[in-house]
């Protein structure tokens, strides 16, 4: 049997993503972002993504379709994500995808964030195994997920109790005057700095911490305190170092916990999805322990890491594929939506 073609929306933060799948395979992935818009403030602003949403959603759809090469009434099914995120950015996608699905006569399949970063792996690497051990990372979450079941069982393990990994990256950057957003930068000079230079701490690694749980405002307000000292003493912030000592502190904690999860549930497999996923020191850090631990790594190329449409069109293929039900056309978006 062929396997489904679907269209999927992504508009939880500040990226206007539409993609188009067939089954396991990419054919579109057309993506719009307001990040410039919002690098001013040196943070996302909910007011100005939603208003950028609005304005590049028909566009983005239709170039999509055109690369794609599809008519849209050959789709199966529009995905759209219905949330966690930005709500005002959430129901510009979620009121998308019901006008074009309703217009289409076609089904409409509401899906999860986080779990549609996990399932963009099968656009990579085929087929997700189950369960999988999902560590997702990004500038608004950072979870451990044990996944039996992408499409209907997703387990959250831990996350974080204050900032989301990539928002250290961005805190931690825009003490170093480095702009926003933060990760890619400090990825970049850290490659050229000591990762031994400085102990920062690793934040919730005591035994009597929580073992799946992650703190990383320690840790940035730690980077910060000792930047100031220097400043204060008067001298040069050697930002090469300090880059990749926080970045060590923070995938340490990151691949150590992860790992950990694997060991505890019995699970062979570990994914690594969100936009911190396109860190060079995690990925590396990453296979290393992994292929120490025998555990398979599998991670995404950083397009699909970041947020995209292609992730919510494979988990709405997925449901497509293992016939779950569609979504109701009164379908909400839930910016508080749990796994
Ligand atoms: O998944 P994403 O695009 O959007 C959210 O859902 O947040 O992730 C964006 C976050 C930002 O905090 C950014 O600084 C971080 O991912 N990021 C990185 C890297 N590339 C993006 N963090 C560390 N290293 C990178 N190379
Ligand atoms: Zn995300």
């Amino acid at each position: 049997a062929d396997e489904p073609l679907v269209l999927g929306i992504e508009t939880s933060c500040d990226e206007t993503g539409v993609g188009i799948v067939r089954g396991h395979t990419l054919l579109a992935d057309a993506i719009a972002s307001s990040v410039d818009e919002h690098a001013r403030f040196g943070g996302v602003v909910p007011e100005v993504a939603s208003r950028a949403h609005l304005e590049a959603m028909v566009p983005t759809i239709e170039r999509a379709l055109r690369d794609a090469g599809v008519a849209a009434s050959d789709l199966d099914a529009v995905a759209v994500t219905a949330g966690p995120g930005l709500a005002g950015a959430l129901l510009v996608g979620v009121s998308a995808a019901k006008a074009y699905a309703y217009a289409l006569g076609k089904p409409l399949y509401g899906v999860n964030h986080l779990a549609s970063h996990i399932c963009v792996d099968q656009l990579e690497h085929g087929a997700l195994p189950e369960p999988t051990m999902a560590l997702l990372v990004s500038g608004g979450h950072s979870s451990l997920l044990l996944a039996p079941d992408i499409t209907a069982d997703v387990r959250p393990l831990g996350s974080t109790i204050d900032d989301a990994a990539g928002e250290a990256f961005d805190k931690v950057a825009r003490v170093l005057n480095l702009g926003f957003p933060g990760g890619p930068v400090i990825d970049r000079y850290a490659r050229e700095g000591n990762p031994e230079a400085i102990a920062f701490p690793r934040g919730l690694t005591g035994p009597r911490d929580a073992p799946y749980d992650f703190s990383f405002s320690g840790l940035k307000t730690a980077v910060a305190r000792w930047i100031e000292a220097k400043r204060n003493a008067g001298e040069e912030v050697p930002v090469r170092d300090v880059s990749a000592s926080f970045q060590e502190a923070v995938t340490d904690v990151l691949t150590r916990k992860a790992i950990r999860a694997c060991k505890d549930e019995g699970v062979s497999h570990l994914m690594i999805g969100g936009g911190v996923a396109a860190n060079s020191r995690l990925r590396a850090m990453a296979e290393e322990r992994c292929a120490d631990a025998g555990i398979e790594l599998r991670v995404p190329r950083p397009k699909l890491c970041t947020d995209n449409g292609a992730m919510v069109a494979a988990l709405g293929a997925e449901m497509v594929a293992r016939r779950r039900a569609a979504s109701d056309w009164d379908l909400p978006a839930d910016s508080s939506l749990p796994v």
